[in-house]
């Protein structure tokens, strides 16, 4: 299988790792840089814990071949606290609520609450369950998630809790 270097930025810092043409995104994350707070949960693309920002958006990396994120800037579950250890907004608010059990599902969870509450500063429980169609729960019903995303987002500058 053909090796290629891949050089992209994860969480502010500039790495460059040697892949396989078929290496996915979540591995180059996973294996090659150690960051397993990106999880994998499926074969299928329907679980999204996986998920994580390119250029700001939230993709499922399980879906994604590394070398499609040359030049990307990426941001997995370990780059969104502050530098400190200071949780983020959502991720205290994750906390506060309860809004995790086993916590599989939690790191796909937080960085698509993100990209939501980046485009909807006050996200209704309406846009908030239909958001989060794409990241699958097997503990907590989901009522706490929502609860959390409502108070994570106030926390960020919105106006609901
Ligand atoms: S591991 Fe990517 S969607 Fe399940
Ligand atoms: S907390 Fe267990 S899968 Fe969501």
């Amino acid at each position: 299988m053909a090796q290629m270097n891949v050089s992209l930025q994860v969480n502010g810092n500039a790495v460059t790792c040697e892949v396989e043409s078929r290496t996915l995104l979540v591995e180059l994350l996973r294996e090659h840089l150690s960051l397993t707070g990106t999880h994998v949960g499926c074969d299928t693309s329907q679980c999204g814990a996986c998920v994580v920002h390119v250029n700001g958006k939230s993709v499922k990396a399980c879906t994604m071949l590394a070398f499609e994120a040359a030049g990307a800037d990426v941001t997995t579950i370990e780059g969104v606290a502050a530098a400190d250890g200071e949780l983020h907004p959502m991720q205290a608010a994750f906390r506060e609520h309860h809004a995790l059990q086993c916590g599989f599902c939690t790191p796909g969870m937080i960085m698509s609450a993100l990209d939501l509450v980046a485009n909807d500063p006050s996200p209704s429980e309406d846009n908030i369950r239909h958001w989060l169609e794409g990241n699958l729960c097997r503990c907590t019903g989901y009522h706490n998630i929502v609860r959390a995303i409502r108070t994570g987002a106030a926390a960020m500058g919105g106006s609901q809790a």
